[in-house]
């Protein structure tokens, strides 16, 4: 059984990842309205990984016997200068996101929460990675200063990306 405490901080954090994917899809939207179809879809995979998150966190509050309480959303922002200025905000989310998975962590090591410890495991590991693909494409754009056929060419590489759920067995 989860101790409240737990079980409350893992429900801020279900919010947390619902902002994620709230915030990734709205910076969908707007590569869609400047015509880059990649970028749409590089943020519309990593909504969908956001999504995958949250459900992995439901999944586990539920094991343990926990009550998932969903609360309200907060609005994200809408619109940026550059798509630069859109990774740079991605990578700066990542890293506050991985700044909230670490809180968890301390909290079930101070509460000898081994079971939640393990689950936090996969979650360690996919921050690394998080901020790592969200560096990636701010050093690329950085590199270009968004000038446009470099931008062309990035797009592409956006358009590559694809959504692959982990295997259950990666729980
Ligand atoms: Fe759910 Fe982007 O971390």
């Amino acid at each position: 059984m989860l101790d409240k405490r737990m079980q409350d901080a893992l429900n801020g954090q279900i919010n947390a990842e619902l902002y994620s994917a709230y915030l990734y899809l709205s910076m969908s939207s707007q590569f869609a309205e400047l015509g880059m179809a990649g970028g749409r879809n590089w943020m519309h995979v990593q909504f969908q990984e956001e999504l995958f998150h949250t459900q992995k966190f439901f999944d586990y509050v539920v094991e343990r016997g926990g009550r998932v309480l969903l609360t309200a959303i907060d609005k994200p922002d809408q619109e940026w200068p550059t798509p630069l200025a859109m990774f740079e905000h991605a990578l700066a989310h990542e890293g506050k996101v991985t700044g909230l998975i670490n809180g968890l962590a301390d909290l079930a090591l101070e509460l000898r929460d081994h079971a939640t410890l393990q689950e936090l495991q996969w979650f360690i590991g996919e921050q690394v990675e998080e901020e790592a693909t969200a560096d990636d494409m701010v050093k690329k754009l950085r590199l270009v200063q968004d000038a446009p056929a470099a931008l062309y060419e990035i797009d592409k590489e956006l358009a590559a990306r694809v959504f692959t759920p982990p295997l259950p067995a990666a729980r």
